[in-house]
């Protein structure tokens, strides 16, 4: 019988920092200071180095950031945010919670981050969702791109196209702590970077915790105000705020971690293009070749019985990029079947995202339809993400790689 290889190993993890994670947490609980406190300022103050950001202030989760973002700048119902349909739902959940009408712009089929061409076509009204969104242009306030699964959106055609339109930039890097992009980190480009760290992240907490960078002073301390129930001083109410404090213990565990991110996000790496040259000596693998599927104009179909391996697009070396890869994601035709095979195989598996944004039931009033972004709804039948951790051995990845390929020649 196979030993299970899981799709994340947080136990291994664990148990090579316990002593340090179990002291920090133990100075907290004698401490007794639970609420901000040193720890969450040590953390902040980490973090703003870690990634050179202006102001890092710490928060309860990855989706509170996105929403005190969009607090900040006073997104109001009846306007309008571009962001992606292929995410986490949190981005647009965000968008939906403050009234506001989220705008989907299709994905780049090889990053599959936002693409800025197409948010381009948007804005001046030349594409099919411009005709049917119909948004007045002064209600069209923000752009969230999505650094999905580590790698960093094409942020210097974002950042002309905002600065263009009059619109603020909030960087969603939930799953792109230390991902660079022309040599800036994640969270550092746009106007606010939205950071989660769900015990999954690469940067992982023992429970829910986030953190918001923000570029502006102004806009900083305005944060810094809405995740205290807007109040400054204590009892003295400026905005309605929400109560979203990173809390203490977290913030101790996340200090510890922080000082190995280099070091696994680095692992990370290497172990996604071992992957990548293990499965190219398999011959499984296609280039994209022209899309009978989705009909895009962009080519990402491939043929039946082949995989796609991820592309580094600005997470290339030669972009002077870095892709953390918080997820090791392939394209296959039979993406199910591939999926049944590895669970029996006792092999981790995940399908990051099987719906994209605009089809899920709670956002069908903004009258969005199958059909509206093909490449999301082609990516969203076709990917697969892989078992990747620091700690996963060449054995292992040997194993995952025979996997695929023994399924694909079944
Ligand atoms: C892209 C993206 N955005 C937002 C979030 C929300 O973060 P959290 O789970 O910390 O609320 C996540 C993580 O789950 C995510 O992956």
């Amino acid at each position: 019988m196979n030993t299970p290889i899981p799709l994340l190993d947080l136990q291994a993890q664990y148990h090579s920092i316990k002593k340090e994670v179990d002291e920090n947490i133990h100075q907290v609980l004698d401490s007794q200071y639970f609420i901000m406190g040193d720890s969450v300022k040590n953390f902040e103050e980490e973090v703003n180095r870690y990634i050179g950001a202006n102001h890092s202030l710490g928060c309860a989760s990855g989706s509170d950031a996105l929403l005190l973002a969009l607090m900040a700048i006073d997104i109001e119902p009846g306007d309008y945010v571009i962001t992606s349909p292929f995410t986490f739902f949190a981005t647009a959940g965000a968008i939906s919670r403050l009234g506001a009408i989220p705008i989907f712009i299709d994905i780049e089929y090889d990053s599959f981050n936002i693409d800025p061409v197409k948010i381009r076509s948007f804005l001046e009204g030349k594409s099919e969702i411009a005709k049917k969104i119909k948004a007045p242009k002064e209600k069209i306030k923000a752009i969230i791109p999505v650094h999905l699964y580590g790698q960093m959106s094409d942020m210097n055609p974002i950042m002309d196209i905002a600065k263009e339109f009059n619109l603020y930039v909030i960087e969603d890097a939930a799953q792109s702590i230390g991902s660079t992009y022309q040599n800036r980190n994640a969270g550092t480009i746009g106007d606010f970077g939205c950071f989660s760290f769900f015990p999954s992240k690469n940067l992982g907490a023992y429970g829910d915790a986030g953190l918001i960078t923000v570029k502006d002073s102004r806009l900083a301390e305005k944060v810094d105000i809405l995740r205290l129930h807007g109040a400054k001083p204590k009892y003295h109410h400026k905005y309605v705020g929400i109560n979203s404090r990173l809390d203490a213990i977290q913030a101790a565990v996340l200090s510890v971690k922080l000082k190995y991110l280099n070091e696994w996000s680095q692992r990370r790496n290497e172990i996604a293009h071992l992957y990548n040259s293990l499965f190219q000596e398999t011959g499984l693998v296609s280039e994209y070749e022209g899309c009978s599927d989705c009909g895009s104009q962009s080519s990402c179909e491939f043929p039946d019985g082949k995989i796609v391996l991820p592309k580094e697009t600005t997470g290339a070396p030669e972009e002077n990029g870095f892709h953390i890869y918080h997820q090791y994601t392939i394209r296959i035709k039979n993406r199910d079947g591939l999926s049944e095979f590895l669970d029996s195989d006792k092999i981790g598996n995940a399908v990051y995202y099987p719906v994209p944004l605009h089809i899920q039931e709670c956002f069908l009033k903004f009258r969005y339809q199958l059909g509206d972004f093909p490449v999301s709804e082609c990516i969203s039948r076709q990917s697969i993400s892989l078992p990747i951790y620091p700690e996963l051995k060449e054995e292992e990845i040997d194993r995952v790689v025979d996997a695929v390929n023994k399924f694909v020649n079944l």
